[in-house]
């Protein structure tokens, strides 16, 4: 449903569609600094450094020429997710470990109760589930798409569910495995068929039931083959799991029937059995034994967020644009002036407290804002409150200046992180 590797388009909204990254000259501005860090190795040789200096010069020269090019101040602190992933260390969806390093939630829970109360109420908890605990599986599904019929059938105790499409004289029946997506939203439904993934053609939506899963086609499948959905390569069925489960690739292998469903406390803090045994030993240095992305620099905790809601240069590398970037909070985020050179009161930790389900009153926001902003526009700014005061209103900041986008794919709205004067809401602004 939410592919970030082009086989399917999370820009949703059929707007715009994936673009070409080369050769559009802005593109090939961004790429530079990817390529100057990428070369770490190189660092110490006079000569590169030099180079490297030349190249910074002119990269800022033509961003000045470009003002289209909107890069972030701390492009240069920032990474691909795969360049993350390269690196020595715990990083999300790093499949290094082995499983048994993995503890589960409920030995977590052991310790720090009030944490593990809160984040099981987050819908990351629970966007990966076993079907039986699926609310849209929960009754028979009729749907049609021209002479392509579509049943999805419970079991009487709701354990197992068949999904069966038969068109053109065929008939294909395989039971859901796994459900994707918390169903806030929606749910995409997964299944084997000769040994690899598929993403079922239909999804649920809530408040609509069910419709054409995000970024499949719309028109009459060809044949039954095309009806099933989309078949899924073995990278990109891991990819899945990686984001949306905890522990799904361990020893550098992707191993689905060992996982831990949806996002669970080690999905973010890495494997935990090293800290249980120093922390039950009473040993109490845990001083890398378990990540602590609140000692992260700004920069570095945007990109750690964005190891599953994609980082500024993994949209960036995709080259998508259009409304569906709304989606991608980390590169709009980036894109506001209130980001500057980042800054530990504009992470997504300080906005959105992983360990608590998300908070939908738009006013318990304004504190964040006004963290940095005066409170009215009378006031003059100081070095502590860097941002100005509003000349229109002093509450609900978030409902003016962070719109919400109705994706239509999707069905649901999106709020787009890039935090602006809005002049005309109906207008999406590329970055
Ligand atoms: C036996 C009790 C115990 C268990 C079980 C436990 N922790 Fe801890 N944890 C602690 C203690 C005590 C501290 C604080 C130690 C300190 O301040 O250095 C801590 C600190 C942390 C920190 C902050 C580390 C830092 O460097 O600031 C994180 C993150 C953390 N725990 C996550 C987890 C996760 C995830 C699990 C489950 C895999 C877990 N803990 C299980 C006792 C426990
Ligand atoms: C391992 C992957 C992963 C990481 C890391 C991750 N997220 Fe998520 N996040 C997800 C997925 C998947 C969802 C979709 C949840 C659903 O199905 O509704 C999500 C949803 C959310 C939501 C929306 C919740 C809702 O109720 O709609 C917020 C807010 C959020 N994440 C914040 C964060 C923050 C902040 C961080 C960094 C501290 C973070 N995420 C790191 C995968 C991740
Ligand atoms: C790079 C990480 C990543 C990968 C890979 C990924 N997802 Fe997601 N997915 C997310 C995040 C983050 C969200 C929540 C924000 C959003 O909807 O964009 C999400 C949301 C969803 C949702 C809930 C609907 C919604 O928008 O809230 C479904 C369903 C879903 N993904 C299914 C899938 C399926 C199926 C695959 C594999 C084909 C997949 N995802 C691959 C990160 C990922
Ligand atoms: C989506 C990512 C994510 C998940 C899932 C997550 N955490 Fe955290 N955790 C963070 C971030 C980010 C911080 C630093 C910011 C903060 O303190 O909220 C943190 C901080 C902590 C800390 C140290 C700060 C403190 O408040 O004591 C502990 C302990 C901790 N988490 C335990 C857990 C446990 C236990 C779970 C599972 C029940 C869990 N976390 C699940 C992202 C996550
Ligand atoms: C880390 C501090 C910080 C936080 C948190 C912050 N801002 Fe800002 N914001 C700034 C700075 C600095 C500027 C640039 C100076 C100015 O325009 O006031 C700015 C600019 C703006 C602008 C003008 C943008 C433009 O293009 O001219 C708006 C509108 C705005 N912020 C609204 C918000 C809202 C709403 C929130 C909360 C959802 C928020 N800010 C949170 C620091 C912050
Ligand atoms: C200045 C505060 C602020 C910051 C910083 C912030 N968010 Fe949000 N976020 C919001 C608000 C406000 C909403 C809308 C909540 C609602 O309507 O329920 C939201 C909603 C979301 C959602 C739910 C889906 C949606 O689009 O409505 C996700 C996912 C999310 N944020 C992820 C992130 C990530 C990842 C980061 C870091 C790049 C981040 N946020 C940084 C304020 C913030
Ligand atoms: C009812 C919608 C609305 C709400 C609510 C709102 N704003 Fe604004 N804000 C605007 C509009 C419209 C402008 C542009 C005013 C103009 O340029 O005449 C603006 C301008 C701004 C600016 C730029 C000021 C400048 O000097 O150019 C900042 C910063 C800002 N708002 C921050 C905030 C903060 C912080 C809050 C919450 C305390 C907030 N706004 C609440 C509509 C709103």
């Amino acid at each position: 449903m939410c592919s970030p590797c082009g086989h399917g388009s999370p820009s949703a909204s059929g707007s715009a569609g994936p673009v070409e990254i080369l050769p559009r000259p802005s593109h090939v501005i961004y790429l530079i600094p990817s390529v100057l860090l990428l070369k770490q190795n190189q660092r110490k040789c006079p000569v590169w450094v030099m180079f490297r200096l030349l190249f910074f010069c002119c990269v800022c020269l033509l961003l000045i020429v470009r003002a289209e090019a909107q890069v972030p101040a701390t492009i240069w602190e920032q990474l691909s997710s795969e360049e993350h992933l390269a690196k020595p260390g715990w990083w999300p969806r790093k499949g290094d470990a082995a499983r048994s390093d993995y503890v589960g939630a409920d030995v977590c829970a052991g310790c720090h109760s009030a944490l593990a109360n809160g984040q099981k109420q987050h819908a990351m908890a629970h966007t990966s589930m076993p079907v039986s605990n699926s609310e849209g599986l929960g009754r028979t599904v009729n749907y049609d798409i021209g002479p392509f019929h579509y049943s999805i059938v419970p079991d009487k105790d709701k354990d197992n569910v068949t999904y069966t499409v038969t068109g053109g004289g065929q008939s294909f029946s395989a039971p859901f495995l796994w459900a994707f997506g918390s169903g806030s939203r929606g749910q995409t439904f997964l299944f084997q068929h000769n040994g690899d993934w598929y993403e079922a053609r239909i999804s649920f939506f809530r408040g609509l039931g069910f419709d054409i899963t995000p970024s499949h086609p719309k028109g009459i499948p060809a044949n039954l083959e095309d009806a099933l959905g989309r078949k899924l390569s073995p990278k990109e069925a891991s990819k899945c799991f990686g984001c949306h489960a905890t522990a799904a690739i361990t020893n550098h292998q992707f191993d689905p029937a060992h996982l831990i469903p949806g996002i669970s406390c080690e999905g973010c803090h890495g494997p935990g059995a090293a800290h249980v045994a120093a922390a039950s030993a009473g040993t109490g240095e845990n001083q890398g034994m378990i990540l602590n992305p609140g000692r992260l620099d700004p920069s570095t905790s945007v990109d750690f967020c964005g190891s599953c809601h994609r980082t500024w240069w993994d949209i960036n590398e995709l080259g998508y644009r259009g409304v569906g970037n709304a989606r991608f909070a980390c590169y709009r985020l980036e894109a506001s002036r209130c980001w500057g050179k980042g800054d530990p009161r504009i992470t997504c930790f300080a906005c959105h407290d992983p360990h608590r389900p998300l908070v939908t009153d738009l006013s318990a926001y304004d504190e964040k804002c006004l963290s940095c902003h005066v409170k009215s526009a009378a006031l003059s700014v100081s070095p502590d409150h860097p941002g100005r005061g509003c000349p229109v209103s002093t509450t609900q900041c978030a409902t003016c200046h962070m719109p919400k986008y109705n994706l239509p794919q999707m069905h649901a709205p999106f709020t787009d992180h890039y935090i602006r004067v809005v002049r005309d809401a109906s207008v999406f602004p590329d970055k």
